[in-house]
């Protein structure tokens, strides 16, 4: 918790948030998540590692879990929290790479890609290259899943994606919004 709060004054725009994500809503970001059929999933923007510790418990171990954050200490304290998992790969990259990684690992596209990246708060080109290769990442049938703490992304979110669903985490400080998006968007970039 303290280590999160001193990488947000460090660089603001970029971590987003004061502190991690709670229980809950980490328990709600998998709902959507069909984990018997997934070969491969992929999580934007860790931080501590509050979603990706559910990941991993739920995900068979024949799953490939690729994780990939940007900050070094959270990377390096993923590392050591996640070591002998079999299957998960944690990387420190932008998300902006993914299909580097699928790729790597031997796959077309990744069949979920669970996202703690702060859109509203990072640099619109990022953001929008982040979305262009997410999309190529989850081809036709994968599905994209985030959270925010208000609905201001969503016409940029439709750009590129179809909202095909969306569950309200009320337990949560702020009260958070999960979004499930899949291809097929109105006005393709
Ligand atoms: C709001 S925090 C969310 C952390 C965690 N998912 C949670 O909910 O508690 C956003 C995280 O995204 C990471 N991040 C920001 N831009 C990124 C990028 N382009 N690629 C990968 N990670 C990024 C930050 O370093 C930070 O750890």
């Amino acid at each position: 918790m303290f280590k999160f709060l001193i990488e947000f004054f460090k660089n603001p725009k970029c971590i987003g948030a004061v502190a991690p994500s709670g229980r809950f809503l980490a328990k709600k970001m998998m709902e959507p998540v069909k984990f018997q059929n997934a070969s491969c999933i992929v999580e934007y923007g860790p931080g501590t590692g509050v979603f990706t510790k559910e990941l991993v418990r739920r995900k068979n171990n024949k799953t490939k879990l690729i994780v990939i954050e940007q900050n070094r200490l959270f990377c390096d304290t993923l590392k050591k929290k996640f070591k002998n998992r079999p299957g998960v790969y944690i990387v420190e990259d932008s998300a902006e790479n993914v299909n580097k990684y699928i790729k790597k690992l031997g796959f077309e596209h990744a069949d979920y890609i669970i996202s703690g990246l702060p859109f509203t708060s990072l640099p619109q080109e990022a953001s929008e290259s982040i979305l262009k290769e997410t999309q190529k990442a989850l081809g036709r049938k994968g599905r994209f899943i985030t959270f925010q703490y208000s609905m201001v992304k969503r016409k940029f979110f439709e750009q590129y994606f179809t909202i095909s669903g969306g569950l309200l985490e009320m337990r949560n400080i702020p009260p958070a919004y999960v979004l499930v998006m899949r291809s097929g968007m109105a006005q393709n970039k």
